[in-house]
């Protein structure tokens, strides 16, 4: 098997747990380069915890994380994100009371100059261009969003994992949110996003799963079959 052959992401049989209390049943998911890939499931499913078994966060008690075909299971977070793993948590992680422009210099120590990380930026993203003096805190939650994406591109990922992408934004900007994520996977970046409530992903998604109360209850494409079906899902899924 070639590295070109294995999804670059793969999540086998993971196992999480939180002071003992297992919360992730044996996972499988696997996200190829260029594929968007929808992680979705009600409060408490587990998604963030498969995020952070991804990004080496939160190592899986059992089970393996495979990238590009290699295990790098239990390794460190810093590593795997010099590897290309990038994660944009829930709630963004963008610095308040920093101005756009300091957010995204913060990003040097990925190894990328000032200069290109700022050129890399603002040429995705204009409207940041537009603020970079601007405290991050004060714009909008859609440009906030658009802030935090622009500091993990600024990394160059080869694996983006994106939680929630769409928390309280509008529709209309999660729209325009979701197709720059699909024009950073035709760029052959493999993106896994995570969200609860699915319709603007199933948009731009490759490949769908649902994960109710750790475990992946269904997995495919995500058509219009899927949409009818999450509730009962969720429904089917006492907390
Ligand atoms: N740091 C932690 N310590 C203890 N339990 C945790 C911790 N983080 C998550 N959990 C528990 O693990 C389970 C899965 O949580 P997780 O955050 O992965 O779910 P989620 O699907 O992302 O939910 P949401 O849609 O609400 O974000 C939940 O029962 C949660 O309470
Ligand atoms: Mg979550």
């Amino acid at each position: 098997m070639t590295v070109n052959d294995s999804p670059l992401l793969e999540l086998r049989g993971v196992r999480a747990a939180y002071h003992g209390i297992t919360v992730l049943h044996g996972v499988d998911l696997t996200v190829a380069a260029g594929q968007v890939v929808a992680l979705l499931g009600p409060n408490g499913a587990g998604k963030t915890t498969v995020l952070k078994a991804a990004a080496g966060l939160h190592p899986p008690s059992a089970g393996q994380l495979l990238m590009g075909g290699r295990d790098v299971t239990g390794i460190r977070p810093g590593r795997l994100a010099r590897a290309g793993v990038c994660l944009i948590p829930e709630g963004r992680g963008v610095f308040p009371n920093l101005s756009v422009r300091d957010n995204l210099l913060m990003m040097t120590f990925c190894g990328r100059g000032r200069e290109e990380i700022e050129e890399t930026a603002y040429d995705r993203f204009p409207v940041l261009a537009a603020r970079r003096t601007q405290q991050a805190g004060t714009l909008s939650g859609g440009e906030q969003q658009m802030l935090a994406l622009a500091r993990g591109l600024v990394t160059d990922p080869a694996v983006l994992l994106l939680d929630e992408l769409s928390m309280g934004l509008a529709p209309l900007v999660v729209a325009e949110l979701y197709e720059l994520v699909a024009e950073i996977a035709r760029q052959g970046v493999a993106v896994l996003v995570v969200e609860q409530f699915a319709a603007a992903v199933l948009k731009i998604a490759d490949h769908a799963a649902v994960l109710v109360r750790g475990r992946i209850q269904w997995q495919g494409h995500p058509d219009s079959s899927l949409q009818a079906e999450l509730s009962s899902y969720y429904l089917g899924s006492p907390t």
